[in-house]
């Protein structure tokens, strides 16, 4: 029986994924994995192995051991967390890369997700409907390694025939787990601190638009994108998909309709200057063309659903 290990399972995008390719395919066939010493997820227990993604020998150890065909490789630091560290940075979201896309191109493994980022976009790229090729000229760490990542993709794909999928996700916004240290974060931490206190001071400024997506919608793209037949799949560098865009006083006015108590302020910081060189909104007219994508939720619904469902206490564990 092949299985689907995920790496990374732990963060903001593998606790759910975890959850959706689980439902999908059976609890049996997940394998999760994660540097963290034990998984936090409980709905759909599913077997749980430590791992770090440098240690390539491990890895290669459990996909033999558990018979892995497919691999969904989540674990990297994201945009703020990465300034912080370059150079670690660098290693982890490209040795990573290597280290799965070299069991595909072993014959290992058969197929591989591995998610890019509107981080590859940079300062010369259009600003609005940014197109899915276009100037790419990323200035974070971040975006450089989400860029370069795209393009081993694609050259182990043509030149190695490796099955390797990926989408370029926008900020991601759910309720099941934090963040993990990017520039989008203040749409998922301002639920927290709304329900928590009624106010939130956001670390960009007001009118900062930036492309965004519900869990729920980015879960079943990256479930599609993979069950999608290999001949659909014409980018193999990634694909842009988008959702819907908004400015940090966008969300405020539509969070205050559900509480009207709800007071925002605004100290940017250094996740600014990150911000002001993504783009403002996504054209994802390929996706929707080769394989089907059609985002489900509006910002007025991922409001409504998140007020519903966020925890304020998860915040509060994780300081
Ligand atoms: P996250 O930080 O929430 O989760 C990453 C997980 O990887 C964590 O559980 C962490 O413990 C684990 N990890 C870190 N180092 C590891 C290592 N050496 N070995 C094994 N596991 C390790 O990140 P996320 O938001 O879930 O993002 C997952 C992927 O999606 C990343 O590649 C990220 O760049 C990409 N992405 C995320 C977003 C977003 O808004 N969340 C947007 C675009 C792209
Ligand atoms: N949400 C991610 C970040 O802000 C985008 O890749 O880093």
């Amino acid at each position: 029986m092949h299985k689907i290990l995920i790496i990374g399972s732990e963060g903001q995008i593998g606790t759910e994924l975890t959850i959706g390719l689980a439902k999908k395919y059976g609890h049996e066939k997940i394998i999760a994995s994660d540097i963290k010493s034990e998984t936090a997820i409980e709905a759909f227990p599913v077997k749980y192995y430590q791992l770090d993604i440098l240690d390539g020998k491990k890895l290669k150890e459990i996909v033999l051991e558990e018979q892995v065909k497919e691999v969904y490789l989540l674990a990297a630091l994201l945009s703020a967390t990465a300034e912080k560290n370059p150079s670690f940075a660098w290693e982890l979201n490209m040795q990573g890369l290597f280290n799965v896309l070299n069991l595909a191109k072993e014959g290992i493994i058969n197929k591989v997700f591995w998610p890019s980022s509107i981080a590859v976009f940079g300062p010369s790229t259009p600003k609005d409907a940014t197109p899915q090729q276009t100037i790419m000229e990323p200035t974070t760490v971040y975006g450089i390694s989400k860029q370069a990542g795209e393009q081993w993709c694609n050259y182990y794909h043509k030149n190695y025939g490796v099955d390797v999928r990926s989408i370029r996700y926008p900020g991601l916004i759910s309720y099941t787990s934090l963040p993990g240290g990017g520039t989008t974060d203040y749409a998922v931490d301002i639920f927290y601190h709304a329900k928590a206190n009624g106010e939130y001071t956001s670390f960009l400024e007001k009118d900062t638009a930036l492309p965004m997506m519900f869990m729920e919608d980015a879960i079943r793209a990256t479930i599609d994108l993979m069950s999608a037949p290999a001949d659909t799949v014409i980018h193999r560098n990634s694909y842009n998909i988008a959702g819907f865009s908004f400015t940090p006083d966008k969300l405020a006015q539509a969070i205050k309709k559900k509480l009207p108590e709800f007071k925002i302020d605004y100290a940017p910081d250094f996740r600014q200057k990150i911000a002001d060189t993504w783009p403002n909104s996504i054209d994802d007219s390929d996706a929707r063309k080769h394989w089907g994508w059609n985002p489900k939720f509006d910002l007025e619904a991922m409001v409504e659903v998140m007020l519903e469902n966020v925890n304020p206490n998860l915040l509060f564990q994780g300081q």
